[in-house]
């Protein structure tokens, strides 16, 4: 069947910027506040989880997730927040990942779309200080989605606002459960970071300074 590519829909957390290891800071943190030690290896499955879901995650690691009310919980995740609002005040448009702009650029001048599905709360404030806000058509409200990845909602959100079909867009994501969320939109799935993490991608870079317009759109044609 051929299919006409028409949009792409970026992850922002470590896709498109670093901030997914300021996340990772924070909570390591704030977990170590409460005795709780985590790895990088752990921190996988928090990337593209939402910040209240994290939290959780992080307190079941400890054994302590029955020991807070639901406000310790949220006054937790605040703290947590307000540290990663202090460290994303540093994030300026040289922090936009190597290989990104000019991935941005091909897609432009081609006149594709360009869409983001962070479920970060944040993300409005990253792109801004990356200079990209106004770059994308569409950047979906996190606060707006019901369903975190790895439902495809947010993706689906995406493609709407684009108004495309979900089968006509490639979706490019960093995390575990975002690849699972781009596949289960029925959309082409783009993953960086490690081939054995992402294997449900359909095409994997270790890092975004790797990433290829022509080798994307020639899979993405192929599948
Ligand atoms: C995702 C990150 O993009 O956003 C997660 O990968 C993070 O690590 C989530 O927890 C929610 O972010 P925020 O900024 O709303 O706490
Ligand atoms: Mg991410």
């Amino acid at each position: 069947m051929s299919k006409l590519l028409q949009a792409f829909i970026f992850d922002l957390d470590g896709v498109i910027t670093e901030s997914a290891e300021y996340h990772y800071l924070a909570w390591k943190a704030l977990a170590e506040e409460l005795g709780i030690t985590f790895d990088r290896a752990f921190n996988e499955e928090l990337k593209g989880v939402s910040r209240m879901e994290s939290l959780e995650k992080i307190l079941v690691l400890g054994g302590r997730q029955d020991e807070f009310t639901p406000e310790q919980k949220a006054s937790l995740a605040a703290k947590k927040n307000d540290h990663y609002g202090t460290l994303i005040q540093q994030i300026t448009p040289a922090d936009i990942l190597p290989g990104i702009a000019p991935l941005l650029a091909e897609i432009r001048s081609r006149n594709l779309k360009l869409g983001l599905a962070s479920v970060s709360r944040n993300a409005f404030t990253v792109m801004a200080s990356l200079g990209l806000k106004d770059e994308f058509d569409v950047i979906v409200d996190a606060a707006e989605i019901k369903r975190g990845k790895p439902d495809p909602e947010i993706f689906l959100t995406a493609a709407q606002l684009l108004g495309v079909e979900p089968s006509a867009c490639i979706g490019v994501e960093d995390a575990v459960v975002g690849v699972e969320a781009i596949k289960g939109a029925g959309m082409f799935a783009v993953g960086i970071g490690s081939e054995e993490t992402l294997a449900k991608a359909d095409l994997v870079y270790a890092h975004t300074g790797l990433l290829s317009y022509a080798e994307i759109v020639e899979k993405f044609d192929q599948a």
